[in-house]
């Protein structure tokens, strides 16, 4: 999309659609970087007749507005003044792209309300502005989305020209960022029968070559030769072969690496410990951490940050075929481990082992994997927050510093050492299944025996990955969560390389 600075007084903008921020605390009375322009007096209005009320994401069209040369004007509420940071920057930003997006405009323009962190939340703003353009609607043969061919965000006259700078660098971001979301929604919001496992890693291949990263992918041979027992034993009961992706982007001369791993289970019917049809209904998004991986490297690339990425996703079915793997089987995981399956279900673990095993093995400084691993995870913390689990404190601090700056949530959970008593196994290393209680946690202590000592963050990204249904803030469907955060950690450099 085409995103310009618009350096004008809100009242002389020349635009179909005019998007401006209220706060909450601006009940009573239009909050003060709207005092003395046109609208002054219709807010004072909407306000005493207590038609405005300014919370999050609320939306009030208006038409005609005298004195102001844009046409109409959207109101969009953003919540309290004291919290408004980028992840309300963002939301507003959606809800008012959502909206006006429904139908063909000819131009729309956002003013940048009064904020702390100015370009952090220009960012946001416009990132949330591109996502809201686009619904999760694929194959509708009559498209419910129309984006705009441009959106201009509008500051008022008078700084200085470095600050003018500033902001418009946060907009050549926010459009590569806010797009980076959108192909990691659109990646879960395929559906399954269009992204096997073959056909995701041609896509994936195709993204990356256009934004100049380099791709290794393995075929089932290939994979058979690195010893990828839990890959292979997933994918067994499918008619489509596995993938494994490596994604390497270098833009950090000699300096250490971060490595990303996603789980990309591209359609997940529990295999032949088989889910229930309802419990199936979204499982297409359980390849949501590789299509976040993808999505997040390929923004660091198009933005030229300095550091050094590398990503692995492992793709594949997981099936109730012929050659299905049986309860009881027992896998000879990368790393030596032999695990025995007790349930099917429990198949992310399996292909993230593997990953996890081969990744530590080349020393990354750190190794981050994000996937929808487990519905306890739900339980435990809901639909919009992610279970964060890591043997690094200093890691730790540096993602949550990143969450900071976008508003998405994580949540560290413990690991302590009693949990992995519920994956002993009487014939094997391990078992795949903990107890009925502390899925999430026993999940992640599986995990942490294919990572050795290497930093590491586990992020349970089951509850964010997906809305089941829609409102004014949000589409149904895949949400991209977590590519934001991801760019803004790999933007400040001593993330990836404390010290
Ligand atoms: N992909 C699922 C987890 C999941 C569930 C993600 C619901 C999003 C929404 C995972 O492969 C799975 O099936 N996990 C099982 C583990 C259990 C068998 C130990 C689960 O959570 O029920
Ligand atoms: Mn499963
Ligand atoms: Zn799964």
């Amino acid at each position: 999309m085409d995103i310009k600075l618009i350096r004008q007084a809100i009242g002389e903008v020349q635009v179909q659609w005019l998007v401006l921020g209220v706060f909450d605390d601006d009940r009573d009375s239009p909050p003060d970087y709207l005092r003395g322009t046109p609208i002054e007096g219709t807010l004072q209005q909407l306000a005493s007749a207590k038609d405005l009320s300014g919370s999050l994401g609320e939306l009030t069209p208006l038409f005609e507005v005298s004195g102001l040369a844009a046409h109409s004007v959207l109101l969009v509420g953003l919540g309290p003044r004291s919290r408004f940071e980028p992840g309300a920057a963002y939301t507003a930003g959606l809800a008012a792209a959502k909206r006006l997006s429904a139908k063909k405009r000819e131009g729309v323009a956002v003013v940048l309300p009064p904020a702390d962190d100015e370009a952090a939340v220009a960012s946001a703003l416009i990132e949330g502005a591109i996502v809201g353009t686009r619904g999760p609607g694929l194959r509708k043969t009559e498209l419910n989305r129309h984006p705009f061919s441009s959106i201009g965000l509008v500051v008022d006259t008078g700084r200085s020209e470095s600050a003018y700078e500033r902001l418009a660098a946060a907009l050549r971001r926010a459009n590569v960022v806010g797009e980076a979301v959108n192909l990691a929604r659109d990646l879960v919001n395929t559906p399954p029968a269009d992204k096997s496992p073959a056909k995701l890693a041609d896509r994936i291949g195709v993204v990356a070559a256009e934004a100049g990263i380099i791709v290794q992918t393995w075929d089932e041979t290939r994979i058979q030769h690195e010893r990828f027992g839990g890959l292979l034993g997933v994918a067994a009961g499918s008619s489509e072969p596995p993938r494994f992706l490596i994604l390497d982007y270098r833009g950090g001369g000699d300096s250490p690496c971060l490595a990303l791993v996603g789980k990309g289970v591209t359609f997940d019917s529990g295999g032949l410990s088989l889910k229930p049809s309802a419990s199936m209904e979204a499982v297409k998004s359980d390849m949501t951490g590789a299509a976040v991986v993808v999505a997040a490297i390929q923004a660091v690339a198009r933005l030229a940050i300095p550091v050094n990425v590398r990503g692995y996703v492992a793709l594949t079915e997981n099936m109730t075929g012929g050659k299905a793997m049986k309860l009881g089987d027992v896998l000879s995981m990368r790393n030596g481990k032999t695990v025995e399956v007790l349930n099917t279900d429990a198949e992310g673990r399996l292909i993230l082992a593997d990953a996890l095993s081969f990744v530590v093995e080349h020393r990354p400084h750190r190794v981050l994997d994000l996937a929808t691993l487990t519905g306890a995870c739900m339980v435990a913390l809901g639909s919009k927050v992610a279970g964060l689990f890591s043997n690094d404190d200093a890691f730790c601090a540096d993602l949550q510093s990143a969450c900071r700056l976008t508003g998405e949530r994580v949540w560290r959970m413990p690991l302590d050492s009693d949990y992995k008593e519920q994956l002993k196994s009487t014939v094997a290393d391990l078992k795949n299944i903990g107890g009925k209680w502390a899925g999430a946690i026993t999940a992640a202590k599986f995990l942490e025996q294919f990572v050795d000592s290497t930093p590491w963050i586990h992020l349970d990204i089951a509850g964010p990955s997906w809305c089941d249904s829609e409102n004014n803030t949000r589409d149904a469907g895949a949400t991209g969560c977590f590519v934001r955060t991801l760019v803004a950690l790999l933007e400040h450099r001593d993330s990836v390389a404390p010290g």
